[in-house]
This record gives C-alpha cells, sequence and structure tokens, in this order.
C-alpha cells in the first residue's frame, strides 16, 4: 500500500472580464489567484476519507464505490465523488482539506476542488484533460452544465499573469499583469447558488441565438440585432463582451489600466441590463467602487446571481475591503494548481 505523504494546493479564479462567453466558444480573461485550498494527507489505495476546517462532515468512500451521487454525504462530497468517477485509474487518499477560499463567492471553490481531489487521486492525464474532468465532475455533482473558464483558470495559472482564453480552441494565451496597479476582490453577501440559479437558462439561450444566427462570436451586431428577446439580449452580450475581452488584453498588454477598468465597466453594464445576471446589491457594489478615487473600474466576476465583484485599482486607492462587510481580499495572480509529493 502506498502511504507517501503529499501536499494538493489548487487557487481559485477571478475573471477580469469576459463573464458568459466560456460556454458560447467566446473569450475571457481569468488568473488564478493567491486564496486557494490545499489538501494535506497521505496516499491511501483503497478509500477517500477527506475532512475540511470549513464544511461539516467527513467524506468517506471505497474506490470504485458506484452508489448514487445524489446520495453522498455530506453534499460537498458529491464533488469528490464524481472527480473519484471521473478518474478511471483512481487511487485513493486520507487527507485534511484548508481554505482561504470563501464558498459559494464566484472564486470557483467548487472547481477548485475538483481539481485538487483529481491531482490527489493522481491522475495522470494532460493539463487539458485534468480541467476537462473538472467540467465533467461539475456536471455530475450537481448538474451545473458550466463552461471550462474555472477549470482552465485553476490549471493553467501562471503568477502575475491573466490568461487569455480562446475557447473556440481552447488556446490560451499568457498576458503579464503590470506591476502598477492591483486587484481586489468584494464579496457582496450574497451567496450564488449557481445549481439554483438560471445558468442553464442563460446557456440554453445562447445556444438557442447560435442555432440562429451562428457561432456568437463570429456574429455581428447587424444578425444579433434582428433575434427577438430575450435571445437578442443574451447574444448581444456575447458579441460585445467579446470585444471588450480583445480590447482589456490589448490595453493590459499596452499597460493602461484606465481602458481595462472601463471595459471591467461596461462589462457589468452588459452583464446588469442584457444578460441579466446581476443583482442590486453588487450594482451597489460596482457604483461605489468607481467612485473611489484611484478605482479604474469594476465588475460583478464569474456567474452573477450574487458572489464578487472584481476591481482594478492604483496601489494607493483607499479601498478598504475589509470596510465592505469585512469581506474583501487583494488578490495576486498565481500559479496553478500543483501536486507535491514528499
Ligand atoms: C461559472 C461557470 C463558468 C462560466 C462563468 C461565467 O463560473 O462555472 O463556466 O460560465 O460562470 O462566466
Amino acid at each position: 500500500m502506498t502511504k507517501s505523504s503529499f501536499i494538493v494546493n489548487a487557487p481559485g479564479r477571478v475573471n477580469l472580464i469576459g463573464d458568459h462567453t466560456d460556454y458560447a466558444g467566446g473569450l475571457a480573461l481569468p488568473c488564478a489567484i493567491d486564496l486557494g485550498i490545499t489538501l494535506r494527507g497521505n496516499f491511501d489505495d483503497a478509500f477517500v476519507t477527506l475532512t475540511s476546517d470549513a464544511l461539516e462532515g467527513t467524506v468517506s468512500f471505497a474506490i470504485g464505490d458506484e452508489s448514487p451521487i445524489a446520495s453522498v454525504r455530506p453534499p460537498w462530497g458529491r464533488y469528490v465523488a464524481a472527480v473519484a468517477r471521473e478518474v478511471t485509474e483512481s487511487r485513493g487518499f486520507r487527507a485534511t482539506m484548508t481554505s482561504t477560499l470563501p464558498v459559494g463567492s464566484g472564486l470557483s471553490s467548487s472547481a477548485a476542488l475538483e481539481i485538487a481531489v483529481a491531482l490527489a487521486l493522481r491522475f495522470t492525464g494532460s493539463p487539458m484533460q485534468l480541467a476537462e474532468l473538472g467540467q465533467r465532475a461539475e456536471l455530475r455533482a450537481v448538474g451545473v452544465p458550466c463552461g471550462l473558464l474555472d477549470q482552465l483558470s485553476i490549471v493553467f495559472g501562471k503568477e502575475d499573469h491573466a490568461l487569455l482564453i480562446d475557447f473556440s480552441d481552447h488556446s490560451i494565451v499568457e498576458v503579464p499583469l503590470p506591476a502598477d496597479f492591483e486587484i481586489m476582490v468584494i464579496h457582496s453577501g450574497e451567496e450564488r447558488q449557481l445549481a439554483t440559479s438560471s445558468y442553464s437558462e442563460r446557456r440554453a439561450s445562447c445556444e438557442a441565438a447560435a442555432a440562429i444566427v451562428g457561432p456568437l462570436p463570429l456574429a455581428s451586431i447587424d444578425d444579433i440585432e434582428r433575434l427577438d428577446d430575450p435571445l437578442r439580449k443574451r447574444a448581444r452580450h456575447v458579441v460585445t463582451e467579446c470585444e471588450r475581452v480583445r480590447q482589456a488584453a490589448a490595453a493590459l498588454r499596452d499597460n493602461d489600466p484606465t481602458t481595462v477598468g472601463q471595459l471591467m465597466t461596461q462589462s457589468h453594464a452588459s452583464l446588469r441590463d442584457d444578460f441579466d445576471v446581476s443583482t442590486p446589491v453588487l450594482d451597489g457594489l460596482v457604483e461605489t467602487l468607481n467612485a473611489i478615487p484611484g478605482v479604474y473600474g469594476a465588475r460583478l466576476t464569474g456567474a452573477g446571481f450574487g458572489g464578487c465583484v472584481v476591481a482594478l485599482c492604483e496601489h494607493d486607492a483607499i479601498v478598504d475591503p475589509t470596510s465592505f462587510s469585512g469581506r474583501g481580499w487583494r488578490v495576486r495572480a498565481s500559479d496553478g494548481a500543483r501536486l507535491v509529493v514528499d
């Protein structure tokens, strides 16, 4: 039996711009962040046993267990069991999870857990296969037909870089983040419930629009304007958001945070008005942040319906994240998930 010890670090991710574009084959500009989860433990051939410092209960099952995922207790164990079903050559582990990533915040705590567990189960495929495995596990665990944004960010993250991801072919270009500004993440206090939200409905609208006008990232605004609402508005968000991502990546390369910030704020308006995934609390946070001198721009990040806002700020901008109900973080772009074996 293998008893060697291991540590897995899996970061969360914040999306600077480009939301609800991944499943439409569009563009996004996320980065992995220095908030994440860590699994520490020992390998075990036959069983998985996982406890958490923040979540209740112990996840415990035998490798090869085929009981229905929905019956797995505690509920967060469904992600763990779903990953174990996806890793065909799975071998077990006994570990404790610690986390600096708030659950349900839109910073991809579930995708970080999926990727961390797959590495602890000694998944041997390519990084791209690892990301795709996490995506399938999410669907198995909670029925959310998510795109690949979260898992790709967590697997391919690079310190001090954003990732320009093109979901039409999954190509990733690393874009250096200038040292002159910082990224702030503020929690709205509204926990995002992706599984029970309108996420699937938004995705279905994009697919319905694409069935009429073809792939949305290639569609023209004229094509989109001929659609009926709500498809017209949903598709318009995707088309305009992809263009904003392109411009934001170029502005980052030009070290032009003013333009990036403006694009972020426009992105928020589009997510609010066209995609209809914001909330009054998120809108209020964006407005408050934008009124602070030294803040270049702000937007909701991730799926919306609650969760977090991301802001781009000057170093000396007086934004005290702790003043927003004590739930804010200055984050740095970090490397992707890693397994270290002793
Ligand atoms: C969630 C999903 C991602 C992506 C974002 C919105 O985080 O898991 O695939 O669709 O929402 O950009």
